[in-house]
């Protein structure tokens, strides 16, 4: 597989790959027999030690030093937090009257386990839920704020008790940057401009008197703010041309450093023309249009029937992983539409929303969107990180959806109780490459097949850091073989010490729970040689892997 080709072209490569190790192996299987009858002849065993060459050579990776241009944006690495089940309370929120340690109502386990990431950028209020948001609804006194209905979102009463102010501070403990996405479907133009003027104003006005008479004098400074959700659906079912008018008017007051526009549904490339389209000729005073947000979902059957998040078969394995490889081709898509568009690559494109979505815990509301977290999610996150870092020219921010107890998260709570889950320790591992050089890689891997499908049994992307160390990271998502791999780097001249570490486990679905020892985390690893000018790894099956070459 060569990433810098299109996944379709990479996919043909990794087929012709295959139908040569399968010959291979057969001449191999062939040669024992021949060796046990003796009759081992000098031509067949020169044939014989080439092919054993050619297999050596068969997984391959090599990092190209001196092709690095983009540098991989840290907010890549950004999470999301929507008022939906218990993502905000229980999950962030317990109130200051909790028993649960809290820090003016933000649960202190939670914000210190986050810290550990460096979450770069967190999402709120939503997903479909900030097209209901009415942003005045949460502030002032708790015990005056009105009570609503979340009706996206299991119909159940929203106290507002979490609102602009407890938002902040939390990005304030987490040491991260807000991104708040505006309501543009159900709220007016001049709800979403005072929104951005409460928040971000150092002028005096009716606005910035009432932040101050709510307790903050100063402004907050808030780059990142979305112009409605997902606006083909729950953001009030537009089609993308009306969308891309109701943008223009929204965004031409909303008085924000950097406005990400909705997308359409993740195949929907007449969206993104249309939108393309439509916002040039606007006045570049404006400056209309920041980013362009993008959602892509990995389901593993189809949206009726998910399946489970913890007890599936090797098939529900191996589709998860077909899926969220094929986010790669469709990001591509997307992106050669914005390149024709807008050459200068002034507008970036924004996976706000991505991520495993099962169906919720037996016994929990369907509308909470509550589900365990395994070694296979670790595998998707590891796979969706990869890709991002591969398209770092153009995607300058992904969003995993959601941080705490929805979806795939990084953290699940059980009343005082918490766990960090598999995708937390990918997040945790690959935070190397936040603001790192990309480094493009070209990979040659054997296929891992199931049934009558295959896909690529490696995925890999790698970065160089302030220091110069270079950073690789590599999943194997084979279930049942390893993957031995040689690793060259080009153009690298001081090969210092390398350090490894692994995530994975006996089974495809180990996970951590509640109370039990930590099944999946990071681990030291060691099966890898170097020597001056290459690296040979032994590539676990269903692992995560990061190497660490230090520049000496
Ligand atoms: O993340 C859950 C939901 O998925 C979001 O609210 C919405 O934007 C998307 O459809």
């Amino acid at each position: 597989m060569i990433h810098y080709l299109s996944p379709r072209i990479q996919h043909s490569i990794n087929t012709i790959l295959t139908d040569t190790i399968k010959s291979q192996l057969i001449i191999k299987k062939n040669y024992q027999t021949m060796s046990n009858c003796k009759t081992l002849t000098i031509p067949f065993l020169i044939l014989f030690l080439s092919l054993q060459a050619i297999i050596g050579q068969e997984n391959k990776i090599t990092i190209h030093i001196n092709k690095a241009k983009d540098t991989i944006s840290k907010h890549i690495y950004g999470h999301f937090a929507e008022h939906l089940g218990r993502g905000i309370y229980d999950g962030f929120y317990v109130g200051k009257t909790s028993e649960i340690p809290n820090i003016n109502g933000i649960r202190k386990d939670v914000v210190e386990a986050l810290r550990e990431l460096e979450i770069p950028v967190l999402r709120w209020p939503g997903g479909c839920f900030a097209e209901q948001y009415q942003w005045r609804d949460g502030i002032g006194p708790v015990k005056d704020r009105p009570l609503v209905v979340n009706t996206f979102w299991g119909g159940v009463t929203e106290d507002n008790s979490f609102g602009t102010h407890e938002f902040l501070e939390l990005c304030e403990l987490l040491q991260t940057e807000p991104y708040i996405a505006v309501n543009i479907a159900s709220g007016t133009v001049k709800d979403a401009y005072q929104w951005v003027e409460y928040v971000t104003s150092d002028k005096d006005s009716e606005i910035t008197r009432l932040r101050s008479k709510n307790g903050r004098e100063r402004p907050w400074d808030v780059k990142f703010w979305g112009i409605g959700n997902e606006n083909w659906g729950c953001g009030g079912s537009m089609n993308a041309e009306y969308y891309t008018n109701v943008f223009k008017r929204f965004s031409t007051y909303c008085n924000a450093e950097y406005k990400i526009a909705s997308g359409g549904i993740y195949d929907d490339l007449e969206w993104t023309k249309t939108f393309m389209t439509g916002i040039k000729g606007t006045p570049g005073y404006l400056n209309i249009a920041h980013g362009l947000s993008y959602h892509y979902y990995t389901i593993v059957n189809n949206w009726e029937v998910k399946g489970s998040a913890t007890d599936f078969v090797e098939n529900e394995w191996f589709k998860s992983m077909q899926n969220t490889l094929k986010m790669e081709g469709n990001l591509e898509d997307h992106i050669a539409i914005m390149d024709e568009h807008d050459p200068d690559n002034t507008i970036a494109l924004i996976a706000d929303e991505w991520g495993t979505w099962y169906d919720v815990e037996p016994g929990t509301n369907p509308g909470f969107l509550y589900q365990q977290n395994t070694l296979r999610d670790a595998l998707v996150a590891a796979l969706g990180l990869n890709i991002f870092n591969n398209h770092a020219r153009r995607i300058k921010m992904a969003n995993i959806a959601q941080t705490v107890n929805v979806l795939q998260a990084m953290i699940l709570t059980r009343g005082n109780q918490m766990v960090k889950t598999p995708t937390f320790h990918v997040f945790r591992m690959f935070k190397v490459h936040q603001d790192a050089l990309h480094l493009p890689s070209e990979v040659t891997t054997q296929n891992y097949k199931n049934d009558n499908s295959e896909i690529p049994a490696l995925s890999v992307s790698a970065s160089r850091d302030k220091s110069k160390n270079v950073n690789i990271t590599i999943a194997n998502v084979d279930p049942n073989r390893n993957v031995p791999t040689t690793i060259e780097i080009p153009g690298m001249e001081n090969w210092g010490t390398i350090t490894a570490s692994i995530i994975t486990s006996d089974k495809m679905n180990a996970l951590n729970d509640f109370g039990k020892e930590e099944l999946v985390q990071i681990q030291k690893f060691s099966d890898y040689r170097m020597n001056t000018s290459k690296i040979e790894v032994n590539m676990p099956s269903k692992s995560v892997v990061l190497l660490s070459i230090s520049d000496n």
